[in-house]
């Protein structure tokens, strides 16, 4: 069966990752798109070849009220989601949200409830699961390759131009790099980390706004503490240009990836025995083909929205 699926928003993600990935999902088509200016979702519309025949829309409203439609991808600055989530699972349509779900706790626990109330599907868009390297990586550690996981690093950084971007200010944001980056490097962490190691225990939190001196983190440095004892840290930053790196410490190894933190599901992945080989792969095909077969198997997917809760709830104990 062919899913019919919106993407709200026509920014970045959207244009360069979420729609082209779409396009490789067997099972799934674009077929609508809400953007606030009518002739940006036209030409969004066209140049992802949407299949509905009304594929470009202006409110919510009338995109939810397409009744051949499945499911949407909210791909809208953070401070919208909620909102966007909510209303799409009143629809009942499963939604697929962008990471950071929310910018408060408040708001993601409405989501979680919102999408259980309606019976719909709840996912949290965390690519960097479906990099083929990370994969293979999770593999290895959970095969006993790098023994008792000891401690996990990961540092993910960009330069930003100016303070313009929506996440540098407070009406649609609560994080900058938080948001951009740290909130992927806490997901990784969470995923290689809690399955051993238990719940996250203790945390702490530094962050630095002192470039441009607006309301959110440019930089923020975040440590870790699991049950089993075992630590993990994180560095995000709207300051640093250089390639990403996540490293991961056992008793019997360690692995250390450079540049597989990015879009593009590349990079380098070493072990003490030598590299890991993995092919290089869409991440985002990954992530929407998980979403289509949880709504095919009325099954939650891979990073469900309680997990997307879970993220924001650390990320809001992390000091101003
Ligand atoms: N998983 C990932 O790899 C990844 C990467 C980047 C971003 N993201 C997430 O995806 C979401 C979108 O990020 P993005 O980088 O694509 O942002 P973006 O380039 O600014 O695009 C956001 C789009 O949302 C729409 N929008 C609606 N109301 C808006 C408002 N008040 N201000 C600005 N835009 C508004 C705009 O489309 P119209 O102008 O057509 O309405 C805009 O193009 C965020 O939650 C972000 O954290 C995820």
């Amino acid at each position: 069966m062919l899913r019919n699926i919106a993407i709200l928003g026509t920014g970045g993600i959207a244009d360069q990752a979420l729609a082209p990935a779409l396009r490789e999902v067997e099972g799934a088509r674009l077929w609508s798109v809400l953007s606030r200016d009518r002739d940006r979702a036209q030409a969004f519309a066209r140049r992802h070849a949407a299949a509905a025949p009304r594929s470009a829309h202006d409110t919510l409203e009338s995109l939810l009220a397409d009744p051949d439609l499945d499911a949407v991808i909210v791909a809208t600055p953070d401070g919208l989601h909620a909102g966007q989530v909510i209303a799409a699972a009143r629809a009942g349509r499963h939604v697929l949200t962008e990471k950071p779900m929310a910018v408060s706790v408040e708001g993601g626990r409405a989501m979680v409830q919102a999408c259980r109330d309606a019976g719909v599907q709840l996912g949290v868009g965390y690519h960097l699961r479906w990099h083929a390297g990370h994969r293979k990586m999770l593999q290895h550690i959970r095969a006993g390759g790098i023994g008792t996981l000891r401690h996990m690093r990961a540092h993910w950084t960009f330069q930003a131009a100016d303070a313009r971007d929506w996440r540098a200010q407070r009406e649609n944001a609560s994080w900058w790099s938080l948001s951009a980056v740290g909130t992927h490097c806490l997901d990784l962490i969470r995923w290689v980390m809690v399955p051993e190691c238990g719940e996250v225990v203790a945390l702490a939190g530094i962050v630095s706004r002192e470039v441009w001196n607006g309301p959110h983190d440019e930089t923020a440095i975040v440590t870790l503490r699991f049950e089993s004892g075992a630590t993990a840290e994180f560095c995000s930053s709207v300051l640093i240009d250089a390639p990403s790196r996540a490293e991961v410490y056992g008793s019997d190894g360690f692995i250390r990836c450079e540049d597989t933190l990015t879009r593009f599901g590349a990079g380098t992945i070493e072990t003490r025995e030598g590299r890991l080989d993995f092919d290089v792969c869409n991440p985002y095909v990954g992530e929407i083909r998980d979403f289509l077969e949880a709504i095919e198997h009325d099954q939650p997917p891979e990073v469900d929205g309680g997990e997307g809760l879970r993220n924001i709830e650390l990320l809001a104990q992390v000091s101003k």
